[in-house]
């Protein structure tokens, strides 16, 4: 078969220039400003995120793109009674330390797009996880560049194989949502390529996805959509990266940012410059942007198209809804962090005569996260609580739930207990409840949205003090969480127990019962750093909070690659739980634990994990760098997640990417190795090293 490359090449050359503009900016089918159909969208086409024109007297299809960071989504008045599968968040993903995972959500993604006639889908959120107050932290995967590259990639991939292109969004920096439109993230150029920007390259080269968004935010002085170094300078050029890149809603100020790396304006009708393309014209008509630029952008579109085989859509594939709600729901029990467990309280066996379900609509379903990533699943979005707000995103943060009941699942799986709800609306009404029951469950939310940070670390709606009044009634109290970020938890000590349930998507209910009673054995890590208080975080303030909504500031990112458990390890500091922290129904025991230079280029380690308790589980062994030659730093080299049954053991090994032990040299432009000792740790989490080992490194630069 004639290579991607070369059919771009002979397509794009024989395209008239009205093709070729016609490909470079996407309509929203829907404009949701007059929230009506756009009589320049086709009416057949599939109504989504985007639209944009195909030539079809030369086999280049039109292309229809939709949200698909969760699963497909469907707004609202979109495509009515459309229900796709709908995920658990980016980070319960995250927490799943399971690549096989992330890539069957991607193929489920593909197919489910493809049948609907999208072929892109938009998703494989990456951004790094900054600051725990961020409101779509819930839609990424974790603050590490490793476990985010990966997973990243991996969905991609899935997403690819089956014919639909897939999107990595968004470069780069989208940390806060408060005023990312007008804010200017700054950062240490070689800090962003070890962070945030080692992310995108790593899920890049893993999943090779088709096309990338750009941010609405502004990175180091010009916007992300606009900015040369970033896209041209480290994409285009270093990484060699050959697919398209697209624009964030609302992201193009100028014609210009054509020069400066972006393909493709996302949502015309948004821009304060609507149609990109005309001014394009004009200066390609003057000859201030040359034609040769004009056909590099349409290749790279084209070249995605064909790479990925949209073009040669045969039959649909077939949708196998049990097993697409099935894989939902292995995500939510795998995602699932046990975070305390006091006297074994859990799991909870038939012992327990009467059992209190307090708050959280625990008896409906279970929450979802806010924004364009928004699902809605076959079983319903049983709750939606239009939470509103200021600024132009406020329509978009609602409070809903999926219905996946966690009283109804465990109801069944506890059959002879007597289980009793209360809606946790009234502390004391919720502490009487929990008084005349032997054991209280209080489920606790915290809505997050795209649009939106949260101020603090706290619970909202008063649910601390609800906790604080149910845990004084009864001893034997259990707090499950279902939020996309980390809280406080000031009542942790008086707790017996605490469940990490995050927004676990539409089989979420189930996934919580059944860890509760241990039919599954929890597994799930963190993969964000629960810090104690805000006080303990990089930033006091969150990224432009201090200004009205609108007002154009600046944000230095002054922890530069020492992000999250990396800031911890530098401050010499301890979390409240750290990054790669989760317990288990059953234990774990290291031996054998050997590291090694793999050829003078990077470290290899083995270890023997053996499951020495008495239920069946997994294990996530880390591998850590904890001291360079140029001093302490950490860094997750490597895991494994292995299933281990009573007794058995495996033998693991981690190869680290060698990126990950390096430093980035702005002036050579490629990646430096020091000579000399480097301290690897193997640990059971960020914070808890069982074994270390000193490997020597020769000095090297290597790759881009
Ligand atoms: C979001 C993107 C999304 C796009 C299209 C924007 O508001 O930031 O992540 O893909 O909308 O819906």
């Amino acid at each position: 078969m004639v290579s991607p490359d070369i059919r771009a090449w002979e397509v794009e050359r024989r395209m008239t220039d009205d093709e070729r503009f016609g490909m470079l900016y996407s309509l929203m089918p829907i404009d949701v400003r007059t929230k009506q159909p756009d009589p320049r969208v086709p009416k057949d086409a599939p109504r989504g995120a985007g639209y944009v024109r195909g030539v079809p007297r030369l086999g280049v299809p039109a292309v229809s793109m939709t949200d698909a960071s969760l699963g497909v989504t469907s707004p609202p008045n979109y495509r009515p009674g459309d229900s796709p599968t709908a995920f658990p968040a980016g980070v319960a993903l995250g927490a799943t330390f399971n690549p096989p995972l992330a890539r069957r959500m991607g193929e489920i993604i593909g197919r489910e797009a493809r049948v609907r006639g999208f072929n892109v889908a938009l998703g494989g959120g990456i951004n790094l996880i900054r600051d725990a107050r961020g409101g779509r932290n819930f839609e990424y995967i974790s603050e590490d560049p490793w476990l985010s590259g990966v997973m990243g990639g991996e969905t991609v991939a899935g997403t690819q194989t089956e014919g639909v292109i897939a999107s990595l969004k968004h470069v780069s920096l989208n940390v806060s949502e408060t005023n990312k439109f007008v804010l200017d993230a700054q950062i240490d150029p070689a800090a962003h390529r070890e962070s945030d920007l080692l992310a995108f390259q790593i899920a890049i080269e893993r999943g090779q996805p088709g096309t990338l968004m750009c941010a609405n935010n502004k990175v180091n002085g010009a916007y992300a959509c606009g900015n040369d170094p970033i896209l041209n300078g480290v994409i285009k050029n270093a990484w060699g990266y050959r697919g398209w890149i697209l624009s964030d809603w609302r992201a193009v100020h100028d014609w210009d940012f054509a020069l400066t790396g972006l393909d493709q304006e996302s949502g015309a009708q948004l821009d304060s410059l609507e149609w990109f393309n005309e001014p394009l014209r004009d200066a390609v008509a003057k000859g201030t942007v040359s034609r040769a630029q004009i056909s590099d952008m349409v290749r790279r579109m084209l070249r995605s198209y064909f790479a990925v085989g949209i073009d040669r859509w045969a039959r649909a594939p077939r949708i196998d809804p049990v097993a697409d709600a099935a894989a939902t729901l292995e995500t939510a029990r795998q995602a699932i962090v046990l975070l305390k467990n006091e006297h074994n309280l859990l799991p909870l066996g038939a012992r327990w005569r009467r059992i209190a379900i307090i708050g959280g609509h625990a008896d409906l379903g279970v929450l979802s996260g806010a924004g364009s990533s928004q699902g809605s699943p076959p079983n319903g979005q049983v709750i939606d609580i239009p939470v509103g707000g200021q600024g132009g995103l406020a329509a978009i943060r609602r409070e809903v739930y999926f219905g996946s009941s966690p009283l109804k699942e465990l109801k069944k799986l506890l059959p002879s207990s007597d289980v009793v709800y209360d809606p946790g609306a009234y502390p004391s009404s919720a502490a009487a409840v929990a008084k005349a029951s032997d054991v209280a469950i209080v489920f606790a939310t915290r809505h997050e949205s795209e649009g939106f940070d949260a101020p603090d670390l706290s619970l909202p709606y008063g649910q601390d003090a609800l906790i604080d009044a149910v845990a004084a009634a009864n001893p034997n109290t259990i707090v499950v969480l279902e939020t996309g970020n980390p809280v406080a938890m000031p009542w942790r000590q008086r707790v017996k127990a605490i469940v990490e349930a995050w927004f676990s998507g539409q089989s979420g209910g189930q996934a919580i019962a059944e860890v509760l009673t241990g039919v599954v054995n929890p597994s799930g890590r963190l993969p964000m750093t629960f810090p104690r208080s805000i006080e303990q975080m990089p930033h006091q303030r969150i990224a432009g909070g201090n200004v009205p909504l609108g007002t154009p500031t600046t944000f230095w990112y002054h922890e530069g690659a020492e992000v999250g458990y990396r800031w911890f390890a530098k401050m010499q500091d301890t979390a409240l739980f750290a990054f790669g922290f989760g317990l288990s129904y059953t234990s774990f025991s290291y031996d054998d634990f050997s590291a090694a230079a793999q050829g003078d280029t990077t470290i290899a380690a083995n270890v023997t994990v053996m499951n020495t308790g008495r239920s069946i589980g997994a294990d996530v062994p880390q591998l850590y760098l904890v001291r360079a030659p140029d001093g302490r730093r950490q860094r997750l080299l490597g895991f494994e997640r292995v299933t281990l049954r009573p007794g058995e053991s495996r033998r693991v090994s981690l190869v680290a990417d060698p990126r990950l032990l390096a430093r980035f040299d702005t002036t050579e432009r490629r990646w430096r190795l020091e000579a000399g000792p480097y301290t690897v740790a193997l640990a059971r989490g960020a914070d808890s090293v069982v074994d270390t080992r000193v490997v020597q490194l020769r000095d090297r630069l290597f790759g881009r």
